[in-house]
């Protein structure tokens, strides 16, 4: 089903590791040992989106951690989302390939600064971004993704006050489509703040044609000029449907590999970052390889653990989330 993967390991240490040659072939192996299911977000490098059983955004990702009958979950994504399918499977046992693959914008928002913010807005209903942790999410009464905030948001009568954390972006963009105030938290993204809004009216000038579609974790400058805004999820299907040949992309840049895919004829380009940096490039997400796969399968670690009181009350916001999706 895959071609042959040579391990991108330095050889010394490809040895040392005793990393197989065909790598692509040892996951397939491993998956069906020990009924592993490998869940991937679509930031991830390309050859660990190819060797995926479920490509996805935060929302699909986090309804197919509800859903599997696999034993054992490897997640390729970061911390927030494997935490996410340990709270909703705390009798499977989820791999994470780089324990250290973390998020800024789930960093943004510390538990105690959290808790102390809540207790200056005591009658507001706390809406949290999946991007959190579990702490924050067991202070939270209701988790979205970007996939599903808006319509989470428009099912809460109108004069309930609330908060909504950790991201600003994804925040100000909500108010906006669903027509009311909400408290921020004052978080971000460190991938979704690096585009250029002149780079882009510059390349926009250079492809006339070209739809600019953005994630809502961006800044202002940078929405305002978007033709379509969505998740990932919805970018993608987006970018199938819509007449456009072709699109400039403002997210990370990972997502290209899939649009590539499902539109072979269109043209991706990605959005400019303001530095010649990659920093379109989440640092978090790319920890992860296809080698660090293998090896977490081999060794059935690193894993997610968590308190199981802290497991318990992040659960339920996640359930309410996945009941109002
Ligand atoms: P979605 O998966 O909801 O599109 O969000 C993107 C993201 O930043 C994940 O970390
Ligand atoms: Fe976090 Fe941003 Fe990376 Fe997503 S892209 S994992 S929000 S730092």
């Amino acid at each position: 089903m895959f071609t042959t993967a040579q391990s991108n390991v330095p050889s010394n240490q490809s040895s040392a590791l005793n990393l197989p040659e065909d790598l692509f072939g040892a996951i397939e192996d491993l998956k069906k040992e020990m009924n592993a299911v490998i869940l991937a977000h679509y930031y991830q490098d390309p050859d660990i989106q190819d060797i995926a059983d479920y490509l996805g955004d935060s929302l699909g990702l986090a309804q197919q951690a509800a859903g599997t009958e696999a034993d054992v979950i490897v997640f390729a994504g970061v911390h927030f989302m494997a935490e996410t399918a340990k709270i909703l499977n705390p009798a499977k046992l989820v791999l994470l390939p780089d324990l250290d693959a973390g998020c800024s914008l789930a960093d943004s928002c510390p538990a105690d600064a959290f808790a102390d913010f809540k207790r200056q807005h005591p009658d507001h209903l706390v809406i949290s971004y999946i991007n959190c942790t579990a702490e924050i999410k067991a202070l939270s009464d209701i988790i979205c993704t970007s996939a599903n905030a808006v319509k989470i948001v428009q099912q809460v009568p109108v004069d309930q006050p609330i908060i909504f954390a950790p991201d600003r972006n994804l925040g100000r963009y909500v108010m906006e489509q669903a027509g009311r105030e909400m408290v921020l938290w004052d978080g971000s993204c460190m991938v979704h703040e690096v585009f250029s809004e002149k780079k882009l009216l510059e390349l926009k000038v250079q492809h006339p044609k070209a739809e600019i579609i953005a994630h809502p974790e961006c800044e202002v400058p940078i929405l305002q000029h978007a033709d379509y805004i969505g998740s990932t999820t919805a970018l993608l299907n987006y970018c199938q449907r819509s007449e456009a040949t072709e699109f400039i992309v403002a997210t990370e840049s990972g997502i290209l590999h899939q649009m590539q895919k499902a539109a072979p004829a269109k043209r991706f380009i990605p959005a400019p970052p303001i530095a010649n940096c990659a920093c379109n490039e989440c640092p978090h997400m790319r920890l992860n390889t296809l080698e660090k796969v293998y090896l977490a399968m081999r060794n059935r670690g690193p894993e997610i653990v968590m308190p199981e009181a802290t497991r318990v009350a992040a659960l339920r916001p996640i359930e309410r989330m996945l009941e109002m999706s």
